[in-house]
């Protein structure tokens, strides 16, 4: 059976968490292939909120099993306090939750170094989550970091020591003061890694390849966004892997002809949390009122999202480059009440228009062009079938397909798992 794919087209936050929660009844295997901590993956079900930030969002289901795959990051200190989290609501986790051996962990120091650099850069800074993604991966491209199955080992402390050591060095390069007590960090680190411990540690290519050829169907749930993607986002304000399709394989080592189809999912407008480049942004009251009707707030640090239109060029770029096959719209419902909407459907760049995604898309490079479209009034969070919709939203939508040439086939219209309609 082929591997399912599910992907952020934009920069993150588009709602990945609920439909993964949505579709693991059709699933036997959820697997995360890439980001870590940096992640916040809300669901909202039965009246209770739940954020997920390692963990596969499928763990709330009875059956499905769920695999952190090799290209995530772990932070053992965050991950424990996710399983409280779900001993808090009885979930049993110790045989659905499965941990790759070759999954790096992010250690205390590696959280001192993101903030460091993000200090040191000033105004420059990328808006880090400061989680400690970037020098995690930085360690493993450059074949120095810790794996999940080094925990194995028996000297696995001499290695945390030395590498440890090594970061301390690197701190002191930085003209910066960053106040920690080592002590303290590293405590919580030892009972993280013994929480971590009580799960099973696999050899998760070999696991999920052995799935596949007995049929089981597995999702592969990916985290952050396309333009947040590492080569294909908005350089350097990206995070440091691979959140596009090809790190899936990369993230799971599942082989290219083994994927099945790409769920691509976007929000209904656009949002950017952290620094860097943003077309469509929106500084007046139509972007406030998104930000207020959407609670447009980032769910692992709380910092209030820049919200804009919906940019099309950029959703068309996503969808190329991840071979989207299926298209799941977010929060339709938020954009109800405004009168007219707007989605960019070219740049005027350099005193041209454009139709693709180019180098620099920084203002001074980039100017959206706009289509308007008529909005609606009515309130979408109670509607359960596409009958219900507006005939403004369905021209909103049958625009989207025409121009990305992928259907839309969920809607999602409030953040519970009932408010989803299915097309
Ligand atoms: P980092 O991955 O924490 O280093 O952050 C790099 C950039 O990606 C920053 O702009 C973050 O705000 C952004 N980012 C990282 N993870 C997420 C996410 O899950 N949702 C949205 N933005 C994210």
């Amino acid at each position: 059976m082929a591997v399912d794919l599910l992907l952020g087209l934009q920069w993150g936050d588009e709602g990945k968490g609920k439909i993964v929660d949505v579709l693991t009844k059709d699933y036997d295997i959820i697997a995360r292939f890439q980001g870590g901590p940096n992640a916040g993956h809300t669901l909202i079900f039965d009246g209770n909120k739940h954020v997920l930030h390692t963990i596969p969002s499928g763990i709330f289901h009875k059956t499905a099993l769920n695999v952190v795959g090799n290209g995530v990051v772990i932070d053992p200190v965050i991950f424990r306090k996710e399983l409280e989290n779900l001993d808090q609501h009885n979930i049993d986790y110790t045989s659905k939750l499965l941990i790759s051996k070759k999954a790096h962990l992010i250690l205390p120091t590696h959280r001192l170094l993101d903030a460091a650099s993000e200090t040191s850069k000033g105004k420059a800074k990328i808006g880090s989550t400061l989680k400690g993604i970037g020098p995690t991966y930085m360690d493993k491209t450059g074949r120095n970091g810790m794996r999940v199955g080094d925990l194995e080992l028996d000297d696995w402390k001499e290695r945390y020591n030395l590498l440890t050591d090594k970061h301390l060095k690197m701190l002191a390069f930085f003209d910066v003061d960053i106040q920690f007590d080592l002590k303290e960090l590293e405590n919580e680190f030892i009972k993280g890694i013994e929480k971590l411990r009580s799960l099973k540690f696999i050899d998760s290519e070999e696991f999920l390849n052995t799935a596949i050829k007995e049929n089981k169907k597995i999702l592969a749930e990916g985290a952050q966004g396309s333009l947040l993607d590492i080569d294909f986002g908005t350089y350097p304000f990206v995070t440091s892997s691979n959140t596009t399709a090809a790190g899936a394989c990369t993230g799971l080592g599942i082989a290219p002809n083994k994927i099945g189809d790409v769920f691509g999912i976007f929000k209904a407008y656009t949002t950017r949390v952290g620094s860097g480049p943003f077309p469509t942004e929106l500084f007046d009251n139509d972007g406030k009122n998104m930000a207020k009707i959407g609670n447009e707030f980032g769910a692992t640090t709380g910092r209030p999202r820049r919200c804009g239109w919906l940019d099309l060029i950029a959703l068309k770029y996503a969808v190329q480059i991840n071979g989207v096959t299926q298209l799941m719209m977010m929060k339709g419902d938020v954009l109800s009440g405004f009168e007219t909407l707007k989605v960019c459907t070219a740049y005027k760049h350099k005193g041209k228009i454009i139709k693709h995604l180019p180098y620099n898309i920084e203002p001074e490079n980039v100017t959206p062009i706009f289509t308007e479209f008529k909005g609606w009034e009515s309130d979408l969070t109670k509607m359960s079938s596409c009958d219900e919709l507006p005939q403004n939203l369905l021209d909103y939508i049958l625009f989207i397909e025409k121009e990305t040439e992928v259907p839309i086939k969920i809607i999602s219209v409030g953040p519970d798992r009932k408010q989803t309609i299915i097309r």
